[in-house]
């Protein structure tokens, strides 16, 4: 069977982000615990997913960006890197991208930037089957209708509604501002259109730049039709200042919120609860108010997220209940019906079936045995000053409250731990270990006291 044509993806990132008044660049900002690229690249991951046209990807940056060129190999490992040796523009990034590149009959090229990264597959798809099922067309713009216009470049339509041009905002007169209609960025080229058009945009005397946008004015002298189509603004306005970072994290919140309710979460008030780009939700989780999710957490069915807690790197299993007020930090998974409650950490530690840590504790490097019971204000010492340690609590041990384990230590099946123990060495299996100094009592000691002291109070 004859391969169909193949899909180019660009992404533009060579930028300086200067707006973004930051050391990094730009597209190295998180939204989600995920930079920028990432959702752009995993939105061209999907597309190629979806696809049964051969999809690559290339990614523009400027020479300097190494540890941008390490992080998308990493994220995308077929990702091809060019380099745009100085940033002139937009036109002049994809220069660069289609300098190595050879393109076969039919084939599209589809443009879009590194800091609008709530693109999704669909609208990629979209595009490109519009190139595909229209002979005459050779570009597609997507537009949107942002309920602030800022400086985005406009669509410039005739009377009959006929899509003529792009003006960047400093270029436009006011009329030109006064539309409303705005280009997202994402542009899908016939390969051969973008060829032909390419070599023909011209400098800008105001900044020396080329701008892509140009594109659309030049394709009809080579008898190619150009074409805009409109998106929700949600989903492609652009970051180009940490005002719109956060206001991009917003519409990812909403739009993330919305899925996990659809797919069988209940949260009491979506608005308060933060997930990462990679939370995984499974049906009939219960989430209180604002719990925050980092990276790599995967909550199971039947969950409990009670109130104000912290999640990062975590396995919940089914029935677990967190919180309120719990820290869980990366390496930890806590067991089917285990609890763990208020003001508890929990780092690098498995916690097993229907264990408990109920209240004020950290637990760090351990393993925590079926139905162990640490007590109130137990505190894993897993470090030294130089190295951690581990500490084993085996099934059905009880950790009495206000206890040190010191590690590398263990307690073992069934032991007990007496209420303030320090504990420095291994404690058998049922056992009672009491490590704490003894008591001394004075008698009558506490009346004399009172009487000494009461004379000497200032009144
Ligand atoms: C651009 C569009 C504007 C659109 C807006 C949408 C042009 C000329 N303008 O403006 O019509 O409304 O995006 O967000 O296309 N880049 C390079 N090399 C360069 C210059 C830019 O790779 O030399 C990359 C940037 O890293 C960025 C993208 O291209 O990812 C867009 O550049 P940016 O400077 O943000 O353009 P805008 O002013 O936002
Ligand atoms: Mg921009």
């Amino acid at each position: 069977m004859p391969q169909k044509p193949k899909t180019h993806l660009i992404i533009l990132a060579a930028g300086n982000g200067t707006r973004m008044a930051s050391e990094h660049p730009k597209v190295m900002h998180k939204i989600a615990s995920l930079p920028m690229l990432g959702h752009v690249l995993k939105a061209a991951q999907s597309l190629s997913d979806q696809s049964t046209s051969l999809i690559d990807t290339t990614l523009v940056l400027a020479p300097a960006m190494k540890k941008v060129a390490e992080f998308a190999q990493n994220y995308l490992p077929s990702v091809r890197i060019a380099y745009q040796t100085k940033q002139l523009g937009t036109a002049h990034a994809v220069s660069s991208a289609l300098q190595d590149m050879t393109f076969d009959d039919g084939e599209t090229v589809v443009v879009l930037f590194g800091d609008t990264p709530l693109i999704q597959a669909t609208t990629l798809s979209k595009v490109t089957a519009l190139l595909k099922n229209n002979a005459k067309t050779g570009v597609v713009v997507v537009g949107m209708t942002p309920q602030d216009p800022k400086a985005y470049g406009r669509l410039v339509c005739d009377n009959a509604g006929r899509f003529l041009k792009i003006i960047e905002f400093k270029h436009a007169s006011d009329a030109e501002k006064s539309i409303s209609f705005c280009n997202s960025g994402v542009m899908a080229f016939k390969a051969d259109c973008l060829q032909k058009v390419l070599p023909k945009i011209k400098e800008q005397s105001l900044n020396g730049e080329y701008y892509l946008t140009d594109a659309i004015e030049l394709a009809p002298s080579y008898h190619f039709e150009v074409h805009a189509i409109e998106v929700p603004a949600e989903e492609v306005e652009g970051v180009n200042t940490r005002v719109e970072l956060a206001q991009a994290e917003k519409r990812y919140q909403t739009r993330r919120r919305q899925e996990a309710l659809m797919l069988g979460c209940t949260m009491i008030a979506p608005e308060t609860v933060y997930f990462a780009h990679d939370t995984v939700i499974d049906s009939d989780v219960m989430i209180e108010p604002n719990v925050f999710f980092g990276p790599q957490v995967h909550v199971k069915s039947h969950v409990t997220l009670k109130a104000f807690s912290h999640i990062e790197g975590a396995v919940l299993e089914e029935n677990a209940t967190v919180g309120p007020f719990a820290r869980l930090r990366p390496g930890t998974i806590i067991g089917e019906n285990a609890r763990i409650g208020n003001f508890v950490e929990v780092k690098n530690t498995t916690f097993a079936e229907g264990a408990k840590a109920n209240h004020l504790s950290y637990v760090g490097d351990a393993t925590v045995g079926a139905k162990a019971n640490i007590g109130a204000g137990t505190i894993m010492c897993n470090y030294d000053g130089y190295q951690k340690h581990k500490t084993t609590i085996e099934e059905g041990a009880f950790i009495g409250s206000n206890s040190c384990l010191v590690a590398p230590v263990s307690v073992g099946k069934n032991a007990i731990v007496g209420a303030g123990s320090i504990l420095t060495k291994n404690v058998a299996k049922d056992a009672l270990a009491v490590a704490r100094a003894p008591r001394k009592t004075f008698e009558g000691k506490a009346k004399k006291m009172h009487d000494l002291k009461s004379k000497e109070k200032v009144a």
